[in-house]
């Protein structure tokens, strides 16, 4: 290993592994799709960083836009009006679902916006529980990572997120809920949440938090119905639905927002990562006017020094404009969705260790399996400590070329939005060989 990759595991802490032994390429420059670590060494971005340069890296129009906003205002409080601040939520208003239009929170990142969600849910409401789902993430705050489902919490959870309730959501390749079909499957999830928001009091109940797909925790398309079905529960016990829309916003599902490949129209959206193609951090929450109104004549709850912040958010516009220039949205419905899932059901005919290949747009997953036929995950979901044989996958793929993240028998495929089809097919070639790497142990 390199100094600095020496010195980077001296000083810097990485997120949520034990640090002892970690190394990793030192990343200096980025173009397009690709990588490139300080020895020169290329590689395809897969994951997109963390689903979250949906525009590729280095967008000379981006750039341009944070070094002339650098140049003329870096920081402006909150308190007072700020131009680009004004533009670009106006952008997000008119790229909302709701012809009403809508308001915006600016934080910077996932998990404060859902944070502030949350308080803006309760202000509105005077309700203060939350549905979400337990295979769900939600972000590493302290709120945030309370709302979140899976295992992430349980690293030093001290708390247990009082007023959160946790649900079961569908789940078709290993039913939560014993169905053999889609349809099943979601009569039966809708039916068991609408139990569990009796039990609860829905008088009581705030909002009800989902990814609209299942982001980090592999991916997981909802069959259709679900998401409708939602809708509906919420409108009938007058439950505020909030889509987290962190990791599937922006173009990576083929559309602006995920909800609206569903055709469901939530109450709030949760926003951050492709919002400002990465570049600069950003988040927030959009309300829908209807409801933000609100907030005219009661003081709104929440703040940050940093509440659209002029680099985020002139990085915000610039790239809104690159997406809507480029018809990347459509790109990735259009042109990427097809050949990513041409590309992956190939590499599922080939190896057996892959159980199911899901996805939508430009946002695709494999979960592994041992036996197809048992669907027994290829290492156990959730259990870190038997994790390790999917670093062979890992180290097979970078080895190629490839950078990409998974968790446990799940592994991503997410490029950026303007990955080449050529760029593509070496991926694809890549998760092959990595594949055969694993397989053969
Ligand atoms: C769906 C979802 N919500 C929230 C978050 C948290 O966002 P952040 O890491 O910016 O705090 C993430 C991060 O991956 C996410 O995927």
């Amino acid at each position: 290993m390199t100094e600095l990759a020496e010195l980077h595991a001296r000083h810097v802490l990485t997120p949520w592994i034990a640090q002892g032994g970690f190394r990793a390429p030192v990343l200096v420059r980025g173009e397009g799709s690709s990588l490139f670590d300080e020895t020169g060494k290329k590689y395809l971005d897969a994951g997109s960083g963390l689903v979250a340069v949906n525009l590729g890296h280095s967008h000379p129009a981006v750039a341009k836009a944070i070094a002339d906003q650098a140049h003329t205002l870096c920081y402006s409080s909150p308190a007072w009006f700020n131009d680009k601040r004004a533009i670009l939520a106006e952008k997000l208003s008119k790229m909302s679902p709701w012809d009403e239009g809508a308001r915006v929170f600016f934080t910077t990142g996932g998990a404060e916006s859902n944070d502030d969600m949350v308080r803006i849910v309760r202000a509105l409401t005077g309700r203060s529980k939350i549905l979400t789902a337990y295979r769900s993430y939600h972000g590493a705050s302290g709120q945030s990572i309370e709302l979140t489902g899976e295992d992430r919490r349980w690293t030093g959870e001290a708390h247990g997120g009082a007023g959160v309730i946790r649900f079961f959501a569908p789940y078709p390749y290993r039913s939560p809920f014993f169905a053999t079909t889609p349809e099943e499957e979601c009569e039966r999830a809708l039916a068991q949440l609408e139990r569990i928001v009796m039990h609860e009091s829905p008088n009581r109940i705030g909002a009800l938090l989902i990814e609209p797909i299942v982001g980090s925790n592999g991916v997981v398309v909802y069959p259709a119905g679900y998401l409708e079905g939602l809708r509906a529960l919420c409108t009938k016990y007058g439950i505020l639905l909030v889509f987290d829309e962190v990791m599937t916003g922006f173009g990576r599902t083929g559309a602006a927002f995920a909800g609206e490949r569903h055709g469901v129209v939530p109450d709030l959206i949760v926003f951050a990562k492709g919002v400002t193609s990465a570049y600069v951090p950003l988040g927030g929450v959009m309300i829908r006017e209807s409801l933000a109104k609100t907030f005219d004549d009661r003081p709104l709850p929440n703040g940050h020094t940093y509440s659209g912040h002029p680099l985020a958010v002139a990085a915000g516009v610039a790239t809104l404009e690159a997406y809507e220039a480029g018809g990347i949205f459509a790109r990735a419905r259009d042109v990427l969705e097809p050949k990513i899932r041409a590309g992956l059901e190939a590499l599922a005919a080939k190896h057996e260790i892959i159980g199911e290949v899901r996805g939508m747009g430009a946002f695709f997953a494999l979960e592994l399996v041992k036996d197809r036929a048992t669907k027994e995950p290829f290492v156990p979901w959730a259990d870190a400590k038997s994790a390790a044989p999917m670093k062979a996958f890992f180290g097979a793929l970078r080895e190629r070329g490839v950078y990409t993240f998974g968790r446990f028998n799940c592994v991503m495929f997410a490029p950026p939005l303007v990955v080449t089809e050529a760029e593509l097919d070496f991926g694809f070639e890549a998760y092959d060989h990595a594949l055969t790497v694993l397989a053969n142990g």
